[in-house]
């Protein structure tokens, strides 16, 4: 196998669908062969703009077609593991968007679906290899900051650039999936279900792949922006099981103007010093000082280390993430199956994240700290009390 044949399915998702058609046609080692969306007028505009010939409407044909390796899902969670575990048993190689799926009994069938029929299992988790965190995770590995104390994150408000919010007609991600208390898969709390997953996988990247013990969740009576009818989580806490180190994350979504910084942010608290670390959307506010997307403070001086990938496509930021971080991930999966190595985010990863991201949930519900460890496999945020 020269390049590794794939085809897309969910191709004409509003979100993830840009990243991927950009980050798959950059990658030398990948041919995209096939789109396949349920919407068909969507899927032939696709098809004709990137010049794909094979085009399926039901994933199913797709399934059958012998001139494709490997799947790239990003369709909505709510399907994942009918796909993924479909995928597998016809063969194919899977890479799946995150969140994995909406139960970790679910996550766990797509695991055993792709080892029993001896096929890859990648979940895009771009957080995890974002150039940043991947920086800041070669400081940590050198000692630079010595032990890991805490992991600090802030979600602080987006910010599109003039493009992407024209793209966007001004209604951001706005697709009805993501605020469906069901269909997220999040129940009260969908911004959490779509967004625990990146928090949790960088912060474990960034503590050294510790293990977390608890979750506890500050929940608020409202989401921001569209789910404002739904619930929100201001703060979550956890603690590793080593006992030595511990996170807090912090969503907090005002005005860009009130600054200084926008987008997702890490403080990486070592024993000798710290590192701050800017992810999705992550930098100076606008018309605020412009900050490197990694400092290191320590011994009295703060170090700036810049990248070389540029402006992002979507967010206004002092780093690439869209279609940057996604063309890592592809890339490392391509790598993967054509060399036969092991996966560095695979299934078993994945679910670690999931777990600690229904604990979460869980803990916002129930108002206790939750153990991810004992987290049930059928537990589903919604239609729980
Ligand atoms: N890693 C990231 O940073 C990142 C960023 C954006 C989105 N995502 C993930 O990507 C996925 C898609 O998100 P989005 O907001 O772009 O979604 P979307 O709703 O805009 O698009 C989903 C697409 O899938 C299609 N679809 C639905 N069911 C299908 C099926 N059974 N077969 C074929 N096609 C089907 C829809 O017609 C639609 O075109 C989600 O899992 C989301 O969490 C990840």
């Amino acid at each position: 196998m020269q390049k590794l044949r794939i085809g897309l399915i969910g191709a004409a998702a509003k979100i993830a669908g840009p990243c991927h058609r950009n980050a798959l046609a950059a990658i030398d080692a990948i041919e995209l062969v096939a789109v396949c969306d349920k919407n068909s007028n969507a899927l032939q505009e696709i098809a004709s703009d990137l010049g794909v010939v094979k085009q399926y409407e039901d994933y199913r044909q797709l399934l059958e077609d012998g001139e494709i390796d490997a799947v790239d899902i990003i369709a909505p969670p709510f399907v994942h593991h009918e796909i993924a575990v479909a995928a597998a048993e016809a063969g194919k190689h899977v890479y799946c968007e995150k969140p994995m799926t909406h139960s970790l009994g679910e996550a766990r069938q797509m695991v055993e679906a792709a080892k029993s029929a001896g096929v890859k299992l990648a979940v895009g988790e771009s957080y995890y290899f974002h150039a940043p965190h991947r920086l800041a995770h070669r400081l940590i590995k050198e000692g630079e900051i010595g032990e890991i104390v805490q992991v600090r994150q802030t979600k602080d408000v987006w910010v599109f650039t003039a493009a992407e919010q024209a793209r966007l007609e001004g209604r951001g991600h706005d697709v009805p999936w993501r605020f469906d208390p069901q269909l997220s898969g999040g129940g009260e709390f969908p911004f959490f279900m779509d967004h625990g997953s990146h928090l949790f996988s960088s912060a474990r990247l960034l503590a050294g792949d510790l293990e977390i013990e608890t979750v506890s969740a500050l929940p608020r009576p409202f989401g921001y922006g569209p789910e404002a009818e739904r619930r929100g989580i201001t703060a979550v806490t956890w603690n590793y099981v080593d006992g030595v180190a511990d996170g807090v994350w912090t969503q907090i979504e005002t005005p860009p103007e009130a600054g200084p910084y926008v987008g997702f942010r890490t403080e990486v608290i070592g024993s000798r010093g710290t590192l701050r670390v800017f992810g999705e959307g992550g930098g100076a506010a606008p018309g605020w000082p412009r900050v490197p997307p990694v400092t290191m403070l320590r011994d009295g001086r703060s170090v700036d280390y810049c990248l070389e990938d540029g402006p992002d496509r979507s967010w206004i930021s002092s780093n690439s993430y869209y279609d940057e971080a996604h063309a890592s991930t592809l890339s490392r999966f391509a790598a993967s199956v054509l060399e036969d190595v092991p996966l560095e985010y695979d299934g078993h990863q994945a679910m670690k994240d999931l777990a600690a991201t229904l604990a979460t949930i869980r803990s916002a519900i129930e108002g206790r700290a939750v153990e991810v460890a004992k987290m049930p496999d059928g537990w589903k945020a919604y239609g729980a009390s």
